[in-house]
């Protein structure tokens, strides 16, 4: 999603610091980039459509103090040049993240004051309604202030106007905005990553905080507080590139044993220890699990789990429906949040729709400086290091590594026997190796030549299964761009069923011995009526009549075998992707941190 680099320094190396500012921000996903400076009283703005490389054509690097810099993922308007950021108003230049949401009642009302527009976004409004402002205030922070009280919706602004040379200007509700400095000089981004490489001295900006940048200067305008508190970055979570894999995808997928490691090593080596570490849930009676995406279907295997193995009733919400319907909680619920990025806008809503309601809140979350890791009461790091590809692997992983942990507790709490336990982290203890051998072993390249050229995949599932499904669903059509769908195999016949065609690849997933006789007959349907049957198993299947092809997943305790399951559909999506040839770890249309609504 959007990317926001801001410096004020040293003049040789603004226009460098605000491209590899940018590129840092290149996995979140982008359309389009640009950038703004200053240079001898005259503003500057280069913009380009598609990868920054086109930006980098067209830039010089000029000696400049100030400068500001974007990637744009296209909310309103398409994806060209003329929609890009920087925009331009009067005295103003800006660039945004987030939404303005009443965009089309000022731009009408600044119409009537003479103000045209040269794009479709809601964006340059903003710009024409600050330079507004400042036309009548003659005071750029009551200008901002002003923006602030009438501007609706979500922002992180990096802004400079003509008439304050070498001053930058910044201002955020609900999109993520930190400030950065080293002794000569500051920086703002819209994710520490963008500004590591130079600093690790890092002031995360509170909402409603409106920030004035001079040299070696910074003024903060909080609601409460008025001094920058700064902290030191923590590293961990930095970009330390491919590795020698061809994409991050890969290496992410190969990284997954050591995710699992890290998580439960310390669980290995003193179980009563790190167990007393996690929150005690025994006064929780109901857990609501809300999330998007890949993090939703970490939740609904989370809730199979700890009802399953715990019998605590478990709801499973997608973020952007429940920060808006009505929930029914108390105090005896857990809501737990889960996201990679930790700025998810639905899920951070969610959130914070539970705090409000002073509702327990726990978060899964691998960014750990994140908002949402800021404002959860309690939480629980993924550990998955920086995951850069779109399509989540690892960071889908260690959510399902935390879930069996949180359900180990929650049967602890219940039995106070550690006996019972242990057995089953001995079971754990033999997941990395597992994974680093199936890895080895999967055949998923001569599976993925068989079907890559199809329209539609299809995949059925029971139970857990199913749920497994979702997630190699989503993998496949996100990276693919083949039109997938997961379904629980006994409604297929519901509906879905007509759209099976000869040699239709289907892949199901049969691992629950609970329901495997249900979901094989699902699996002969299916086949009665042409379809190329790919079955993923970790039984010895005896009659095979009904599948064309098999992949082997080893077995574990049920309760962990999710986390094996899923392992040979991220190498197949992978496998799939790369013979369509398609952009793997940065799929079109998408973000890796989705931080509008
Ligand atoms: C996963 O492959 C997706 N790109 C996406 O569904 C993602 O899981 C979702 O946007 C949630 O992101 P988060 O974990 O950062 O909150």
């Amino acid at each position: 999603m959007c990317g926001i680099v801001g410096y004020l320094g040293k003049q040789e190396k603004t226009i460098s610091i605000l491209i590899t500012g940018l590129k840092a921000l290149e996995y979140r996903g982008y359309d389009s980039a640009g950038i703004a400076y200053q240079k001898n009283n005259k503003i500057k703005v280069i913009k380009s459509v598609g990868r920054l490389e086109q930006l980098e054509k067209k830039v010089k690097l000029e000696n400049t103090v100030l400068g500001i810099g974007h990637t744009r993922w296209a909310t309103h308007g398409k994806a060209c040049t003329t929609n890009s950021h920087p925009h331009q108003s009067g005295n103003i230049t800006l660039v945004h993240n987030g939404i303005i949401e009443n965009y089309i009642e000022l731009k009408q009302m600044l119409e009537k004051k003479g103000y045209q527009f040269q794009t479709e976004t809601d964006t340059e409004v903003a710009a024409a309604f600050i330079d507004d402002a400042l036309k009548s205030s003659k005071n750029m922070i009551k200008a901002l202030k002003k923006a602030k009280e009438k501007l609706k919706g979500s922002y992180a602004f990096a802004i400079f106007n003509d008439l304050e040379p070498d001053t930058l200007y910044a201002m955020k509700k609900e999109s993520p905005l930190v400030l950065g400095k080293t002794e000569e000089e500051l920086f703002l981004a819209s994710d520490p990553m963008a500004i590591s490489s130079y600093t690790k001295e890092i002031c995360y900006l509170n909402e409603g905080s409106i920030v004035k940048l001079e040299k070696n200067k910074v003024t903060l305008i909080e609601e409460k507080d008025t001094r920058p508190i700064w902290k030191t970055l923590n590293i961990e979570n930095c970009n330390n590139g491919k590795n020698g894999y061809a994409h991050y995808m890969l290496k992410e997928i190969y990284e997954q044993p050591d995710v699992i490691y890290n998580i439960i090593n310390p669980f290995l080596k003193d179980p009563e220890m790190e167990f007393k570490k996690l929150p005690n849930f025994s006064k929780y009676k109901k857990i609501q699990i809300v999330a998007c995406g890949s993090a939703y279907h970490t939740g609904l295997v989370g809730k199979w789990m700890i009802e399953t193995y715990a019998s605590i009733p478990v709801e499973v919400e997608i973020a952007s429906e429940y920060r808006y319907k009505k929930v029914f909680y108390d105090k005896k619920t857990l809501v737990i949040v889960v996201s990679q990025s930790g700025e998810t806008a639905d899920t951070l809503a969610s959130l914070r729709k539970a705090n409000k309601d002073h509702i327990d809140t726990l978060a899964l979350v691998n960014v750990i400086t994140s908002t949402i890791a800021r404002e959860a009461k309690y939480i629980l790091p993924l550990k998955a290091g920086s995951e850069i590809a779109v399509a989540t692997t690892k960071a889908y992983l260690a959510q399902l590594t935390l879930f069996s942990l949180i359900t180990l507790k929650l049967k602890l709490e219940q039995s106070s026997n550690m006996e019972e336990i242990i057995p089953l982290l001995s079971a754990f203890q033999k997941l990395p190796l597992k994974i680093k051998k199936l890895l080895e072993n999967l055949k998923t390249k001569d599976i993925a030549s068989k079907i890559y050229k199809h329209n539609d995949i299809f995949f059925l599932g029971r139970s857990i299964d199913y749920a497994i499904c979702m997630e190699a669903s989503l993998k496949l059509k996100e990276i693919s761009y083949i039109h997938s769908e997961a379904y629980a195999a006994g409604e297929l016949k519901h509906g879905t069923i007509s759209l099976i065609e000869e040699k239709t690849p289907v892949l199901s997933l049969v691992t629950d011995t609970s329901i495997q006789e249900k979901t094989i007959s699902n699996i002969k349907e299916v086949k009665a009526r042409g379809a190329y049957s790919i079955v993923v198993t970790n039984q010895k299947l005896e009659e095979c009549d009904y599948c064309d092809d098999f992949i082997i997943v080893p077995s574990t305790e049920p309760l962990f075998q999710p986390i094996l399951n899923i392992i040979p559909f991220q190498l197949l999506a992978y496998e799939i992707a790369l013979l369509r040839g398609c952009d793997i770890d940065k799929p079109k249309n998408l973000a890796k941190s989705v931080t509008v609504e």
